[in-house]
């Protein structure tokens, strides 16, 4: 399993710390939420804190974007160090065009979908695209329940992938923990986001070690 701890739940004023302690554990990549206040109801972090993020992490940088238009900003996204970036198909007025612009980039190319987002949006996307992140709370915060109808929705977009003999990995962001975790590894999910269950555990490398071992 790909363990991806989202900065979210770091401590802010300390962030150095959290990052050494991610890039001593066995969490494949970091997760960077990144919100514009119009897409989802909160303003988390911009460039010039992912920048300094780049600094220091020696992991790979999987950048979740919750903003409006997020093909705007590729190039940026690309430029402070994210190997990943992943925009909500909600969000993005020629989904497609988005894609491209973010392969030519040379980054991995991913597309979010909100809880209430038919798969089906999905259709015709799966050969262009490296991942789907399946969102398994409403995005903007931290430490939301999880909701359980998303563990279906792993099982179905497993065999959507198949169908499209499409190569995609599948990601779940929201209420991970060891739990939820397990359910979304028996349905398929192939990397794991976790905010609150990794920072507020009383070892994050275990917590980290965990969901890796699920
Ligand atoms: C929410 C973000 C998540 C958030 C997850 O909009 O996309 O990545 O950090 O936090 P937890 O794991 O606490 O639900
Ligand atoms: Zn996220």
């Amino acid at each position: 399993m790909i363990v991806s701890p989202s900065l979210l739940s770091a401590d802010f004023a300390h962030l150095a710390d959290d990052i050494e302690m991610l890039n001593a554990s066995e969490a494949q990549w970091i997760h960077l939420d990144i919100m514009d206040g119009v897409f989802v109801p909160n303003i988390s972090f911009g460039f010039p804190v992912i920048k300094s993020i780049q600094g220091l992490a020696r992991k790979v940088l999987d950048a979740h974007l919750m903003i409006v238009d997020p093909i705007k900003y590729v190039d940026r996204v690309r430029d402070c160090g994210a190997q990943i970036m992943t925009v909500h198909y909600e969000a993005c007025e020629d989904i497609n065009a988005t894609i491209k612009a973010i392969k030519q980039a040379g980054m991995k190319a991913g597309v979010s979908i909100k809880p209430a987002t038919p798969l089906d949006v999905l259709d015709g996307l799966l050969n262009d695209i490296d991942l789907v992140l399946i969102m398994s709370v409403n995005p903007g915060f931290g430490g939301q329940k999880f909701m359980p109808e998303s563990i279906e929705r792993v099982l179905a977009l497993k065999s959507m992938i198949k169908d499209a003999g499409a190569d995609v990995i599948i990601e779940v962001d929201g209420g991970v923990n060891e739990t939820t975790g397990a359910q979304l590894a028996q349905a398929g999910a192939d990397a794991l986001v976790a905010g609150s269950y990794v920072f507020a555990a009383p070892s994050p490398e275990q917590a980290i070690i965990t969901l890796k071992n699920l």
